[in-house]
């Protein structure tokens, strides 16, 4: 026992060398990669596409009402994970050497996980369950690491950290969480990160989407974005009709310098707030909106972060389709809509997608006027394209592609189709630019 010092000075500076070799490889990570909408390839008409969209988002919506104010961890977490369906796959290699599966991407939760064998329970899943016992670079975590500390809620079996989350009402999954090398980007910038944590999932339960796991892009310790050295992402979004796939650019690679802004407008960029209640989201500043060039006369309350709950808010999300606003806003919208649009009113039905849609008049055609949208955030005006605010529906009705909310706001992926958008981890600001995504 007495040679135990000795030993440990010897080896705590090579450890803390390893240490710092890693951040700094860490430091220039990046890489760039295709996204899948989870409903491609499937066949979906148009009107399908939207439809299951906005169930999502609906589904989204309501979690993050009850998230904030949830009891316990575990709620909280259950909870989580049912706002996390999301709606773009991501192909990511995992172990030494790598094997590939696609993963749910997600800007509103954190942890990294997939189903792993061998299983106590797993789901059906497009590629094979990872087998940690055939890659020598997994690692299992004890339950005094940091990463295991930073869970919603950490179990221990055996000194090794369980995690456990909650996809749905009946979707779960649980394992072990570990280290392992993860690979990521497309051919050129493909790039093998080491000691990257995830859940591996042996015990996992329910319907999932159509991929083998997820990677949390929120603003927590154990999300993607956090664990490497350069905490930037961008993703331009194709348009949500169209085939096009959607790029995502990582770490150094993520820059809207590239986008040429002579065609379409200043880089705009807007501050992050932190809602305490709910520290992975990416909570924006908004302050009002305008609707054919009038600021609506919204009260500021109606965006604001409740500082007693952390209720309200609005967030920016890539996980939910369409906008969901905070009641007194949306009904003010709606108005201006109605008073604008030079079409008849259609009265929704509880099975209509939106509820603010108008009659498309029969031939033959004449010109109709539709007003223009502008989100304003402190600093950034997001001035919108007609075709991510104004869609149509099912039946041929011309609709805003927006709803109400019976809490907070949450910008959605529809209204920024075709915009450039960089979260900023680092100087916590989000900057956008509009941009032809199909090209870049
Ligand atoms: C790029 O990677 C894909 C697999 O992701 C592979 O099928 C393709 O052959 C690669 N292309 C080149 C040029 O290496
Ligand atoms: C897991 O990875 C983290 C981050 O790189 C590192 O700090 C930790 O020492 C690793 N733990 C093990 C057991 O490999
Ligand atoms: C998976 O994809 C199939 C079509 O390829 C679709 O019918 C099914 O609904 C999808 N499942 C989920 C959970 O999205
Ligand atoms: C690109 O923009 C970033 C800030 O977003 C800046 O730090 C960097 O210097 C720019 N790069 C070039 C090549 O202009
Ligand atoms: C940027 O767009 C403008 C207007 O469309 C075009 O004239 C110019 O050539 C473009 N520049 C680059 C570098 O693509
Ligand atoms: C939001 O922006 C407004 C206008 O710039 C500013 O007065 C207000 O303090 C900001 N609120 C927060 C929470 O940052």
């Amino acid at each position: 026992m007495a040679s135990m010092p000795a030993f440990l000075l010897v080896l705590l500076p090579i450890l803390l060398y390893m240490d710092s070799a890693a951040a700094q490889s860490r430091g220039g990570f990046g890489f760039k990669a295709t996204l899948t909408h989870v409903d491609a390839h499937a066949g979906y008409t148009k009107a399908q596409l939207l439809s299951r969209a906005v169930a999502r988002s609906k589904a989204r919506v309501a979690a993050l009402q009850s998230l904030a104010t949830a009891a316990d961890a575990i709620t909280a977490a259950r909870i989580l994970m049912r706002f996390s369906e999301g709606e773009y796959l991501m192909d990511v290699g995992i172990g030494t050497p790598p094997r590939y599966f696609s993963a749910m991407i997600d800007t509103g939760s954190d942890l990294i996980w997939t189903q792993c064998a061998p299983c106590l329970l797993c789901v059906e899943q497009p590629t094979p369950y990872f087998e940690p016992v055939k890659s020598p670079s997994y690692a299992t975590l004890p339950c005094s690491s940091p990463m295991c500390d930073a869970l919603y809620s950490p179990l221990c079996f055996q000194n090794v950290c369980v995690y456990q989350a909650f996809y749905g009402d009946s979707a779960s999954t649980a394992g072990v969480l570990a280290n392992e090398t993860f690979t990521f980007g497309t051919n050129a910038t493909r790039v093998a990160v080491p000691k990257v944590t995830f859940g591996c999932g042996n015990m996992n339960a329910g319907t999932l989407f159509n991929g083998s796991g997820m990677v949390g892009f929120g603003r927590g310790p154990l999300s993607l974005v956090s664990q490497l050295g350069s905490p930037r992402f961008s993703y331009c979004l194709t348009s949500f009709m169209s085939p096009a796939t959607t790029r995502l650019y990582f770490g150094p690679y993520a820059t809207l310098n590239s986008t040429n802004t002579s065609s379409s407008g200043p880089v705009q960029s807007t501050p992050f707030i932190v809602n305490p209640a709910l520290p992975t989201m990416y909570f924006l500043n908004m302050t009002g909106i305008s609707v054919a060039g009038d600021l609506l006369p919204i009260d500021p309350s109606v965006f604001a972060i409740n500082d007693d709950d952390g209720t309200g808010g609005v967030i920016i999300d890539s996980g939910s389709t369409v906008t969901f606003l905070a009641q007194p806003a949306y009904a003010m919208v709606q108005e201006a809509f109605v008073a604008w649009v030079g079409l008849p009113r259609v009265n929704a039905t509880p099975t209509d997608i939106f509820d603010t849609c108008f009659k498309w008049p029969p031939p033959p055609r004449r010109m109709v006027t539709l007003p223009e949208l502008v989100l304003h955030f402190d600093g950034a005006d997001m001035e919108l394209p007609l075709e991510n605010y104004m869609v149509m529906d099912g039946t041929g009705n011309l609709c805003l592609a927006m709803l109400p909310s019976d809490d907070g706001s949450i910008i959605g992926s529809f209204q920024h189709q075709n915009f450039h958008v960089l979260y900023d981890l680092e100087n916590s600001l989000l900057s956008f630019v509009p941009a032809p995504c199909n090209l870049i």
